[in-house]
Order: C-alpha cells, then sequence, then structure tokens
C-alpha cells in the first residue's frame, strides 16, 4: 500500500503522496498543495526541500556516506581514474576499457579553443580573480558555439558532453595563465587530461616541462572526490538555469559563479588565507577558535561546518589521508599543516563545534594539498570547478532528459499592501 502524509490547515485535511528513495530517505510530494489548499510552504535554505528526483548521487550526512552511481567515493578514489568517473557520472555505468578510450579521444577533438577568445581574456585587468574570469570566458564559449543542444539527440549530447571537458580545462588554465602574464597554452593531445591540467598551467615555452606524476595522481584523486555532491549550491543553480532551457555552458557558468563564494567552494581559499593569517600572527590556534565562537564576532572558521554533513565529510578523511602522503613524498615541510591539525584537534574537542556538529569539511585539507602542488592559492577554486565539472554536465543532462519543469519558486510577500502613487513634490 502506497504511503501518504496528513496535513491540517485550519481545520481541513489534506493527504500528500510520500515517495520512497533507493536508500530509504523519504519525501513527502507537495507539489499539489497549493492548488488544494492555497498554501505553500517556506523552507528558506532549502534545508528540508527536495528539488527532483536524481540517479546520479547519493549522499547521508549523519553516517558521512557518499556514493555516485551506486559506487563509494572510497572506492573510486582509490581505484578509479578522473575521466573514468567523470563518464561514470555523466553516462550512469563505468566505461569499458574502448568507451574509456573513446571518450578520452573525443575529448581530444575538442580541446582546441577559438583563437578570438584570447581577446576577450584580453580585457580583462591581471589582477581579475580567475574564477570571475572563468565565468565570464565560460559564458563566452556560448557565442563560439551558439547551436542549442538538443538533449533528445544522443549524438548531439555526446559531443556537447566532449566539447565541454576539452575547452572548460583549457580556458580555466587560461585564467592563471593571464594573471601571470604568461602566453596562453595549447591542450597536448599525446598527454592525459590530469598531466595536460599542469601542461596547460605550468608549461613554459623555454624549457621542457614534464609533470611529476606524484602530483598528477594526487591531482587525479582530488577532482574525483570534487566531481559531485548532489544539490548542492552550484549544483542547484545550474539545474535551474537549465531548466529554462538555457544551454550547457550557459548553465555552467552561472554554477561557476555559485561556487565562487566563499560559504561554497570558495572556502578552499578562504581556508589558506585563514590558515596563512593565523600563522603570521604566531600560529595562536586557540585565539582563534575563541573569535569562530564569539557571537559578536564575523569570524568563522573556515573549513569546518556542512550543510548536509553533520557527522564527517567523507571526502575530508580521504583528502587528509592524502595530504599526509602527497606532502611526505615531496618532502615538504610545512608550518600550515601543523596549524590545521591542531585547530582540527582543538575543534574535535570543542563544546561549540561538537554539539553543532561541526567537523572539517572538503576544502580544509584540499588548499593544503594544492599549496604543496605548486597551486596558486587563487586558482584553488578554479581547482574545485575542474573537478565539479562533470557533476554540473551530469545533472543538467539528467534535468533535461527528465524534461523537468522550469524552476521558479514562490514567495510570501511582507511588503507595503496597496498604496497610491504620491507625486514627487508632494513626497
Ligand atoms: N565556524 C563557526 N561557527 C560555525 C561554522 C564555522 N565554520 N559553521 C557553522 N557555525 C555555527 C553557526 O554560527 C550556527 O551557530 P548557532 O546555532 O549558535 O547560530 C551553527 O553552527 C549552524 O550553522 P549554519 O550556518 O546555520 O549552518 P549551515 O548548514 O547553514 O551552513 C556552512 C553550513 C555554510 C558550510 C557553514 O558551516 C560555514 O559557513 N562554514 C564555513 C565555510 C565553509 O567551509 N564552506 C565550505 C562548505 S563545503 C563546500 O561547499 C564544498
Amino acid at each position: 500500500m502506497s504511503k501518504t502524509a496528513t496535513l491540517e490547515i485550519e481545520g481541513k485535511k489534506y493527504e500528500f503522496p510520500i515517495s520512497v528513495g533507493t536508500e530509504n530517505e523519504m519525501s513527502i510530494d507537495i507539489s499539489k498543495l497549493r492548488d488544494l489548499s492555497g498554501a505553500i510552504t517556506m523552507d528558506q535554505g532549502y534545508k528540508n526541500t527536495g528539488a527532483c528526483k536524481s540517479e546520479i548521487t547519493f549522499l547521508d550526512g549523519e553516517e558521512g556516506i557518499l556514493h555516485y552511481r551506486g559506487y563509494s567515493i572510497e572506492e573510486l578514489a582509490a581505484k578509479g581514474n578522473f575521466l573514468e568517473v567523470s563518464y561514470l557520472l555523466i553516462f550512469g555505468e563505468l566505461p569499458t576499457a574502448s568507451q574509456l578510450q573513446s571518450f578520452e579521444t573525443d575529448i581530444r577533438k575538442y580541446t582546441l579553443v577559438n583563437e578570438e577568445m584570447k581577446n576577450i581574456i584580453d580585457g580583462f585587468p591581471k589582477t581579475a580573480h580567475p574564477m570571475g574570469v572563468l565565468a565570464s570566458l565560460t559564458s563566452a564559449l556560448t557565442a563560439f558555439n551558439p547551436k542549442a543542444v538538443d538533449p533528445n539527440n544522443k549524438e548531439e549530447l555526446y559531443t556537447a558532453v566532449c566539447k565541454t571537458m576539452g575547452k572548460f580545462l583549457v580556458i580555466a588554465t587560461w585564467t592563471y595563465r593571464k594573471t601571470m602574464g604568461y602566453p596562453l597554452n595549447y591542450y597536448d593531445n599525446t598527454l592525459g587530461y590530469v598531466e595536460n591540467f599542469m601542461n596547460l598551467m605550468f608549461k613554459l615555452p623555454t624549457e621542457p616541462y614534464k609533470a611529476n606524476p606524484v602530483i598528477t595522481q594526487a591531482l587525479d584523486k582530488l577532482f574525483i572526490l570534487h566531481a559531485d555532491h548532489e544539490q548542492n549550491c552550484s549544483t542547484s543553480t545550474v539545474r535551474m538555469v537549465g531548466s529554462s532551457h538555457a544551454g550547457l555552458f550557459a548553465s555552467i557558468s552561472a554554477g561557476v559563479s555559485a561556487l565562487w563564494g566563499p560559504l561554497h567552494g570558495g572556502a578552499n581559499q578562504a581556508v589558506l588565507e585563514m590558515l596563512e593569517e593565523i600563522n603570521a600572527n604566531g600560529g595562536d590556534a586557540a585565539k582563534y577558535m575563541d573569535k569562530a565562537k564569539d557571537k559578536n564576532d564575523p569570524f568563522r572558521l573556515m573549513g569546518f561546518g556542512h550543510r548536509v554533513y553533520k557527522n564527517f565529510d567523507p571526502r575530508a578523511k580521504i583528502i587528509k589521508v592524502a595530504a599526509d602522503e602527497v606532502l611526505g613524498t615531496l618532502g615538504v615541510n610545512d608550518p600550515i599543516l601543523d596549524i590545521a591539525k591542531k585547530l582540527e584537534a582543538l575543534a574535535l574537542s570543542d563544546e561549540y563545534f561538537v554539539s553543532r556538529k561541526l567537523y572539517p569539511n572538503v576544502d580544509f585539507y584540499s588548499g593544503i594539498i594544492y599549496r604543496a602542488l605548486g597551486i596558486p592559492t587563487d586558482m584553488f577554486t578554479v581547482m574545485f570547478a575542474i573537478g565539479r565539472l562533470p557533476g554540473w554536465i551530469a545533472q543538467w543532462k539528467e534535468m533535461r532528459e527528465n524534461k523537468e519543469p522550469i524552476g521558479r519558486p514562490r514567495q510570501i510577500y511582507t511588503g507595503s499592501p496597496l498604496r497610491s502613487f504620491v507625486e514627487v513634490d508632494k513626497r
């Protein structure tokens, strides 16, 4: 028998169907609520609101579980590579060896970016933040690829996926090259995707360059850990923008902007800046803990807390181990890491943090690894965007394939009641 929920408003009862997901999460379908009762629900920040049904990612914040298409993040990070995880997220299954090879080859067909894009980059000041430039360049790709993708045409959709994976990586690295005043590099189709990232970023025309495999492997893992996280702020933005049938590049550009904020992906840059500040001020982690707890102080411990994870962030656990390994292998001795460990230990035994279930999130350790790998601080959030790209694509694709309606929340108006216009000389 199907389950229902009963809601009583001013003595009148309404029944709503309950649906249950694969992992027993329960939702009450209130899509008829307003028609039946005239009322809407109010849920600022969408803490209790499901916006879609999705087959892509499962996460259980209470238990610290994260699965992509049914595979645990621990297993994918240990055994998979970024392109095969991207394929899994976007197309639903792990690729066979030949599907994976074709995917890589097909992405390579679209790694050249129109040379005119360079004129657009030249219009930005060198001091522009790479995330702002990336959002603009992603949007600009629409101008060079104006044909809207038909989500019902499998071939067209596949090409759009490969194009996005290819071009986004290149323009993401160009945002850094621009800040450095270096010539913009081209993708090298003889190398792998993550190795190309390193080349695009760091290769100079004056000398040969070979990416350190320890670094490319660590980055590959980091990209996997960031690849999707169900209906977070940037992904919901991508789905929302795409629900108006805006194109893939336009939707992803909006996702980049959403990710940039310090409460979301921008936290990885904010974490490192915070750790540097603590270090510069004598390394007193306890003093900053007190600041974070002081309600009259706007300071928050960046990299702590998560909207959904109220136990621990499984990605943070994996990254913490990877950070120790990578820093050990590269022989990096970083005082910043010691401060991070001190902060973590203090927070994990502090009543304020424990009672509010505030644990280190994915961004707490990712910045430390990026720094050890030689990635500049203001590129950290761009790194997140490169990792999150397949998730955004998968979610946009699913939303269009499911023919979801345009996203359009309601509101409760709290402004002035109707009043008469007053002529300017009488105000
Ligand atoms: N430092 C100090 N106090 C905190 C922190 C923090 N980092 N995070 C939450 N709190 C406190 C709040 O002040 C609040 O306290 P109160 O109940 O006494 O008022 C309580 O914990 C609950 O916090 P909310 O802001 O209501 O929690 P929410 O789920 O809305 O926010 C968020 C989650 C935005 C991630 C928050 O924890 C935060 O700002 N963290 C720091 C930024 C950060 O690391 N963001 C990255 C998130 S991961 C990602 O996007 C990839």
